[in-house]
């Protein structure tokens, strides 16, 4: 009865989104929904997962008292702070995945719409945000007692970094590039005694007067070293050390800006060293058409963009081969998951990112399989039942379930008689490979040699319940992002090359030879979580660190 209800035209007219999927699946085979917290205190704006599973988390400091008290009595004091001078809430804290618990965190300066990046040795490095925070630099180092926190470096950036994005360089710096009315990039650390900016030419002609559309530009470390950037609709190889344009890619097609506020995204696919030479390949999916911000103002929302472009840039003429997603997206994250295929989650249907812009929340991730037949490339999954609109955010945890968070297209923390409320809420998303169904051939990461180094053998075992003889086996690192503003930073994943299997015969184990990335333009240095994945279904994540 509630089936043929769900079926009847009327439905479709008012859940136009639905009308092409099918109903809500309950064996897990859509993955499934989980509510971690309905109050963290704060909005889930900007997080990044550190090696002691932990999420550090954050917004904004300028928009008044989130829901959390800084503890022992502590408050901030910001006389330039227009929303509250004296201010004895936090606005950021630490998720603890194993226990499900977290803890305030104290913020100095405001760290609205900023950027990051974890050095090799595991320390998040934070630039920028607005007002008071944003030439500020700020460190966060886990400790086993918990009691560690922020270090602010204030008057450490040369430029206001608000809206860059960060990379993770091979040696181990980290490159910040551009901002709001910034089109330069500059390095972590600085280099002393003098700090040094470079301009940035295609930041400038990207830009689209006051509405910008080339904020927090995708940036990739390609394999050869050189940064792949996108800004607006254009791409460029841009080689950081000589402030030099190596190629110009064609535009993305459509003519229709992806980025901020026309917010889509972009991923590196993962880089197989498997393969006889390793091709990156580039997905930028989503976005709003040129003009929504304007029309947003006026009232109307124009539907977001449905096109995702995929460049591989080895091809001599590189050419975006354009796939349409079954659900138009703005503000969607897009994450690579164990598996390799790529999860787009979050954001709206129509309008776009800013205060109060988007519109027809798009409740049901899509998942993309980059080794599919073009026409067998998505699949829809089950639709979250709160909507995750601008400044929301997602990434991958440890054991590969999706943490969700965030939303608050406000200036405040605004609660009610707004469209979208703030929500403090975390929820996690399980892919369909976690389903239980998969028990029997799922991997357990039995033991690995917790350093890895470029190109070098090390061992890993794992056992598995039944093995499945001929079914492809792979072992993936992914660096864990700073995601932001539907980016996710320094995100990477690689598919080791595997030389030997050894089978221990007796414990249904298998120990595997697997020889290290080749060189630390495909992985720099720093902590990767490590995965094995059989037939499809991935183990849970083991921390390795990449010398
Ligand atoms: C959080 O919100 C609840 C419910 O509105 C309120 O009772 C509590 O005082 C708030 N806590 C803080 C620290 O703002
Ligand atoms: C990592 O390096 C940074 C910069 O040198 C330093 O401030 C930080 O304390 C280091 N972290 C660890 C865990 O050693
Ligand atoms: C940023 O740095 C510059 C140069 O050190 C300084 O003059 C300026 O006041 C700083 N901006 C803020 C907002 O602190
Ligand atoms: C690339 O394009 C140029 C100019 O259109 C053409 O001359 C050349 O043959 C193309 N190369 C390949 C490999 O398609
Ligand atoms: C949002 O919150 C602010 C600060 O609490 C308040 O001044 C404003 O009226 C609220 N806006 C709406 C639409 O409720
Ligand atoms: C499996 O065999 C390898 C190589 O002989 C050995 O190093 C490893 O400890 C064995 N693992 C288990 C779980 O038996």
């Amino acid at each position: 009865m509630v089936k043929f209800l769900l079926l009847a035209p009327t439905f479709f007219i008012f859940f136009p989104s639905v009308m092409t999927q099918t109903i809500p699946s309950s064996d897990g085979s859509q993955g499934r929904w989980r509510l971690l917290h309905a109050n963290v205190g704060i909005s889930a704006m900007h997080m990044q997962l550190m090696h002691d599973n932990k999420v550090v988390i954050f917004d904004r400091t300028d928009f008044g008292p989130s829901n959390i008290s800084l503890p022992g009595g502590r408050c901030r004091i910001d006389p330039s702070d227009e929303a509250l001078k004296i201010d004895c809430t936090a606005h950021s804290i630490l998720y603890d995945i194993i226990t499900d618990t977290y803890r305030p965190l104290m913020v100095q300066t405001d760290t609205w719409c900023s950027s990051g990046a974890v050095l090799p040795n595991g320390t998040l490095v934070q630039t920028g945000g607005f007002h008071d925070g944003d030439n500020v630099t700020r460190m966060y180092t886990s400790c086993p007692d918990d009691i560690c926190d922020w270090v602010e470096y204030p008057n450490y950036l040369s430029r206001r970094r608000w809206y860059a994005t960060n990379q993770i360089l091979p040696d181990g710096r980290i490159i910040i590039i551009g901002g709001r009315r910034e089109f330069s990039y500059e390095f972590f650390p600085r280099p002393s005694p003098r700090r040094q900016t470079f301009q940035l030419r295609l930041l400038i002609e990207t830009r689209e007067g006051n509405v910008e559309n080339n904020l927090y530009p995708y940036v990739h470390l390609f394999p050869d070293g050189n940064l792949f950037i996108f800004a607006n609709t254009r791409s460029i190889l841009f080689d950081y050390n000589q402030n030099r344009v190596v190629r110009e890619f064609p535009r993305i097609p459509g003519g229709d800006p992806r980025n901020y506020p026309s917010t889509g995204s972009s991923v590196l696919l993962p880089l197989d060293e498997n393969e006889h030479s390793i091709d990156p390949e580039v997905l930028v999916c989503g976005g709003a058409p040129r003009g929504a911000y304007q029309q947003a103002l006026r009232g109307t929302y124009v539907r977001a963009i449905s096109t995702c472009g995929r460049l591989r840039i080895t091809d001599q003429n590189a050419s975006w081969v354009m796939d349409t997603m079954p659900i138009p997206r703005v503000m969607g994250d897009m994450l690579l998951l164990p598996t390799g295929d790529v999860i787009i989650i979050n954001g709206g249907q129509s309008g776009t990112a800013g205060w109060e812009l988007g519109r027809q929340a798009a409740t049901r991730p899509v998942m993309y399989h980059p080794s599919n037949p073009s026409d067998q490339r998505f699949s829809v999954m089950e639709p979250s039942p709160r909507p995750r609109m601008y400044h929301s955010a997602a990434i991958l945890l440890t054991d590969g379930r999706v943490l969700v968070g965030g939303g608050n297209p406000h200036i405040y923390y605004n609660f009610s008689d707004v469209f979208y409320p703030t929500d403090l809420s975390l929820e996690t998303f399980s892919p369909p490979y976690l389903s239980t169904q998969y028990a029997s051939i799922r991997p357990v990461i039995l033991s690995v040699d917790d350093t890895v180094s470029p190109g070098q053998r090390f061992l890993l075992s794992f056992s598995v319940g039944e093995y499945i003889a001929g079914s492809v086996l792979s072992v993936r690192i992914v660096a864990p992002s700073f995601t932001t503003h539907s980016y996710s930073m320094n995100q990477r994943m690689v598919v080791l090359r595997i030389d030997e299997i050894i089978d221990n015969e007796t414990s249904s184990s298998y120990t595997l030879s697997v020889v290290g990335p080749s060189s630390a333009e495909i992985a720099p240095p720093g902590y990767y979580l490590l995965y094995v994945v059989h037939s499809g279904i991935p183990s849970s994540g083991v921390w390795v660190r990449l010398q």
